[in-house]
């Protein structure tokens, strides 16, 4: 089944319907195509090769969950399935039978943080493959050619990162070429009618190389903006400064994306410092290890504690799991591909319900106050 796009209007189009009267909060709408809008502040589960591991679609799609968006990336697409089948499918949409948004990431950061032996140029990221062990080059308009291929909704530029630990010139340096890059990924696009590129704030920790990208970038004819390379180990100080004064530089009018960042405390915070979507390998990477989300924080269900405990992971939570399977048998199947499937599709559910109560607080105006009952649950000690 092909999905029609609505190539007439706008193929990205972002509300803001509720403001926080206390914070830069905002509740949101985007629209990208004609099945379903996705409501903002979203988190984007992370389907790294067009699947959550051991989920099915259309268990994302049921009510209690109803993932409106999710993530694909072009590195790990481009090697496998590869581009020629996913042209020949009429895209990744149509690959992977999931009619909702779709955001790809540009592939240069997944190949810095997964090879060490890739190298940047200014002409683009030099890796070697990890099948063959060939020396292939990502430039900015080879991700976008794949990206163009792959179809999702929202593309990102190749960006260069630095880690948040490296100082001194190469932070400049990184910066200033991701802003020559999101010029050479724009002129590259063949899809600017169906498909959004979203450029990426970076410039570390340094306040005023963070400040002089988002002013270079907001110049950009896009339709929202991402902020890059944080949430690799800084303090939160750090972290939270760059997040606000990216967010106070970035258009209010467009959605502001915070690539890789998924703790849900890290999410309560930067809603309140004005972002709108996140992405996060964590809650369902962790769930691969045993370990599930909860208000108060995680438990670890492979732990000798749970093996008597008939509870659901969370009583208050309307995930399929939680309805029909208790702590102890997920302890007891541990060994079990299925306690990945399980332990994944209540994390996803937790990070979307904790979405929806957030949007739900902005629309009341009661953000202050959800923010104070989540952090009470979360360290009681300190209540
Ligand atoms: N994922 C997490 N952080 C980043 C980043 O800075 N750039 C890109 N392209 N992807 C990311
Ligand atoms: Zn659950």
């Amino acid at each position: 089944k092909k999905i029609k796009l609505l190539a007439e209007k706008s193929p990205l189009t972002y509300k803001v319907l509720n403001k926080c009267s206390k914070s830069k909060a905002r509740k949101g709408v985007m629209m990208l195509r004609e099945t379903k809008p996705v409501e903002t502040p979203v988190f984007m589960p992370v389907g790294t090769q067009g699947t959550l591991k051991g989920v099915l679609v259309d268990q994302l799609k049921v009510d209690d969950m109803n993932c409106q968006i999710m993530l694909g990336n072009t590195y790990h697409l481009g090697l496998r399935p590869g581009t020629e089948i996913l042209q020949k499918a009429g895209g990744l949409h149509n690959f992977m039978g999931w009619d909702r948004a779709l955001l790809t990431d540009s592939g240069g950061f997944q190949m810095v943080s997964l090879l060490e032996l890739a190298e940047i140029t200014e002409e683009g990221v030099k890796f070697k493959s990890p099948f063959d062990g060939s020396e292939s080059m990502l430039t900015p308009e080879e991700s976008i050619n794949i990206q163009n291929t792959i179809g999702a909704d929202i593309i990102m530029q190749l960006d260069d990162v630095v880690k948040t630990t490296t100082t001194g010139p190469r932070v400049e340096e990184a910066m200033l070429r991701t802003i020559r890059w999101i010029d050479r990924c724009l002129e590259a696009n063949n899809r600017n009618d169906d498909q959004s590129i979203f450029p990426i704030v970076q410039g570390g920790l340094n306040p005023e190389l963070r400040k002089q990208c988002a002013e270079a970038l907001t110049e950009r004819n896009v339709r929202g903006y991402a902020v890059g390379g944080l949430s690799g180990g800084e303090s939160k100080n750090d972290f939270w400064k760059i997040v606000s004064l990216s967010t106070d530089k970035l258009p209010a009018d467009k959605p502001r994306y915070l690539m890789g960042v998924g703790f849900a405390a890290d999410l309560v915070v930067c809603v309140a410092l004005g972002i709108d979507m996140f992405d996060c390998v964590f809650p369902t990477r962790t769930a691969r290890f045993g370990c599930a989300l909860v208000r108060t924080g995680q438990l670890n269900l492979k732990h000798k504690t749970f093996e008597v405990d008939l509870s659901p992971i969370d009583d208050k939570c309307k995930c399929s799991t939680c309805k029909s399977y208790t702590r102890a048998f997920i302890h007891a199947i541990s060994n079990d591909l299925m306690m990945c499937s399980l332990i994944t599709i209540h994390n996803v559910s937790f990070q979307l319900q904790l979405m929806r109560d957030i949007r739900e607080a902005i629309e009341k105006d009661e953000f202050p106050e959800f923010v104070k009952t989540f952090f009470d649950d979360l360290y009681p000690d300190t209540k």
